[in-house]
């Protein structure tokens, strides 16, 4: 590689570090110049890729520069054994009752959405009322638009669904015709939607705006691995704090609770409950 361009992706690697705490591995090449110059195109910047990047660390542009360096791969009851942990051991314990959850890398929305059919679900099962409400994040302000949206592309041969949940029953189907083709799109019910309520956040901030013990459940998952195994250990911590004692937290296949460990007992695949304060 040229010497300029490993300089520019060292300066991208430093600037996305800096304000956002993504760590981005050696093997990143291909993907740091692809994304830098749609970034390029996006902001009509005229000058040249050093420049770009110089206003980004003067402050300019820097949402679109998150935006453009997160990953967002995400889709309905992703890991769906927790969903059905969610269902079957901790909402049964809040019928009539309120429970607060927290979903920290929500991405496009379909994680937070489908705690909330979850939810459903379980008040049809338990034949009771379940007063929930869900805050999700994430940092990139692109896919939180898309979230509170909810619009959705359907693929018939796409296995989102487990067969426990029914989509009709949560979705409005719509149909986008083109000259070209046809797609199916699918909205989520309003009923569904006001569950849930998002906001942007830093999970690399040095605080996170909740009150300490605030949630019941929190959701954490396939978002650490961006990260150095230091921060992620930190981001961890931080989340503890606004989780309740006996509270649950969900992480991703790959993440580990780091020092966590002695803190919680292990109810499933990468299932916590908080047994004591750090
Ligand atoms: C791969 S998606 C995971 C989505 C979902 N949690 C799931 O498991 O399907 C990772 C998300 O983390 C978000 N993210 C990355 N760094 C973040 C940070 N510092 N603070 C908050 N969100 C961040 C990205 O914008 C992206 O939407």
């Amino acid at each position: 590689m040229e010497e300029n361009t490993l300089h520019l992706h060292e300066k991208v690697k430093k600037i996305l570090y800096s304000l956002t705490g993504i760590t981005l591995s050696e093997n990143k090449d291909i993907m740091i110049a692809n994304r830098l110059h749609k970034l390029k195109r996006d902001t009509k910047f005229n000058g040249d890729l050093d420049a770009l990047l110089q206003d980004i660390s003067k402050g300019e542009f820097t949402s679109e520069f998150i935006n453009s360096f997160t990953t967002n791969k995400t889709h309905f009851f992703r890991e769906d054994f927790h969903f059905l942990d969610l269902k079957n051991r901790v909402l049964p314990t809040f019928k009539s009752k309120e429970i607060k959850m927290y979903c920290s890398a929500s991405s496009t929305g379909e994680e937070p959405y489908s705690m909330a059919m979850t939810v459903f679900e379980a008040q049809e099962e338990n034949s009771c009322k379940i007063n929930a409400s869900i805050i999700a994040t994430d940092i990139d302000t692109n896919v939180l638009q898309y979230a509170a949206n909810g619009v959705y592309r359907f693929s018939k041969s796409s296995k989102e669904f487990p067969e426990w949940i029914k989509p009709q029953k949560y979705f409005k189907r719509r149909v986008n015709k083109t000259l070209a083709s046809e797609e199916i799109l699918i909205k989520i019910k309003p009923e569904l939607q006001k569950l849930v309520s998002f906001q942007v956040m830093n999970l690399n901030d040095p605080e996170y705006p909740f009150k300490s013990e605030q949630f019941d459940v929190v959701f954490c998952r396939n978002v650490l691995i961006y990260f150095s195994s230091e921060d992620q250990n930190a981001i961890l911590k931080k989340l503890f704090k606004h989780l309740k004692m006996g509270g649950t937290l969900y992480l991703g296949h790959s993440e580990n609770p780091h020092d966590l460990i002695n803190y919680v007992e292990r109810v499933g695949q990468n299932i916590f409950i908080k047994t004591k304060e750090i």
